[in-house]
């Protein structure tokens, strides 16, 4: 037995914010970064729920990686407000921490540790939720996971509750054009890196797979496009769609070890989360090969990549990657960037160690132990002269 946990409306295409002034209900919280107000996204947002009639209070300083401290401030400025929608607007930081801020909102008695697949939260009792992302990537309005960052104890705790899943999704194309193309390439990387990953994993199944092979596709045909220009709502429009697809896929069949090690070198170099697991990915490609070539072999099929044998197959889809990510101007190795060798070889110990800590262990093809892991990291540093 198996099941598959998405939105329950998921509003897309041009104008698709306008259907806020259709909204029903009548006092909504906004969540939101400094980003997201600086572009004015709050302001928009807020004037189409105000035709709405609908009363609006604005949190806008959400910071990147959100902490159990913002949380739990803004979930009681939420318990005054008595707001009867949530609204995550911006990237996947915004959107995590509105997750948790109306769990904590919902269930005053909750602590953020409480949020667990185990636990029957009953969320829903005083207020909806929505999502309305303004990057296309991280997938979290589509996944049932959160990600809070325990500052005292120098830890992410990655959370989920399927109960967490937002009712309402609204994809507007334009909100993701504010994007830098850097921002456009590693997001755009993240959402690919999510749905090779699910597509690969043991818990995939023919809900996720269906979800992740047709966003693997259109990420290579509309990722180049939307980097190299910011205007082509075309791009912008299949790239959020396909964030989003990938976000599904992923909430329902898990990442694996690009991520498991992603999140390493983010935690220890500060390296941004979509190009942290793209480093890693065609590296993962071929360790996982051994065991999952054939999968690798239909995601070349899809692509309309030729290979002559299957066993080829994740070195040729992990070279495509390798071209892709030229293409949008992201490094490929590690030595590309601004880590020296000697430190990165100080951190190797502690970048495996905490790999093998990740909870996108749980559902990889391939096991993997230290050593596995200190190869695929030693080997993803890249070719410079190590000396
Ligand atoms: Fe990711």
């Amino acid at each position: 037995m198996w099941q598959f946990t998405s939105p329950q409306k998921i509003i897309f295409g041009e104008d698709a914010l306008d259907s806020l002034e259709e909204l029903e209900g009548e006092k909504a919280l906004i969540i939101a970064g400094q980003t997201v107000k600086r572009l004015g996204l709050i302001d928009k947002v807020s004037e189409l729920l105000a035709e709405a009639d609908i009363d609006v209070g604005v949190i806008d300083n959400i910071e990147p990686e959100p902490s159990i401290e913002t949380v739990k401030a803004v979930a009681e400025i939420a318990r005054d407000f008595e707001p009867d929608w949530i609204i995550g607007l911006g990237g996947g930081s915004s959107m995590d921490a509105a997750k948790a801020i109306w769990a904590l909102y919902e269930r005053p008695d909750l602590d953020v540790g409480d949020i667990s697949p185990l636990e029957t939260l009953g969320l829903r009792k005083k207020a909806r939720f929505m999502c309305i992302p303004t990057t296309s990537g991280s997938g979290s309005e589509a996944t049932w996971a959160t990600v809070i960052t325990d500052r005292e104890g120098k830890v992410k705790r990655e959370l989920a509750s399927r109960e967490l899943v937002p009712d309402v999704v609204i994809l507007e194309p334009w909100l993701t054009s504010t994007m830098p193309p850097h921002l456009t390439a590693s997001s755009g990387m993240d959402a690919l890196t999510h749905a090779i990953e699910a597509y690969a994993s043991n818990w995939r199944n023919d809900f996720s797979d269906t979800l992740a092979i047709k966003a693997i596709q259109m990420v290579f045909e509309y990722l180049p496009l939307a980097v190299s220009n910011g205007e082509d709502m075309v791009a912008r429009e299949m790239m959020q769609n396909a964030a989003t697809m990938a976000g599904m896929a992923f909430s329902n069949s898990f990442v694996g070890m690009a991520h498991a090690i992603g999140h390493s070198l983010g935690a220890i170099f500060g390296i941004d989360h979509g190009k942290a697991v793209a480093l890693f990915l065609p590296h993962v490609i071929r360790y996982n090969g051994e065991v999952v070539s054939s999968r690798y072999a239909e995601i070349l099929d899809a692509l309309e990549i030729d290979f002559d044998f299957e066993e080829d197959a994740p070195n040729i889809l992990a070279q495509a990657l390798v071209e892709l990510m030229m293409e949008i101007g992201l490094p490929c190795e590690i030595c590309e960037m601004d880590i020296d060798w000697k430190d990165y070889e100080a951190e190797l110990e502690n970048l495996v160690e905490r790999a093998l800590m990740s909870s996108a262990n749980l559902a990889g093809p391939r096991e993997a132990e230290f050593d596995d892991y200190r190869e695929i990291i030693v080997v993803a540093f890249g070719s410079l002269d190590k000396g």
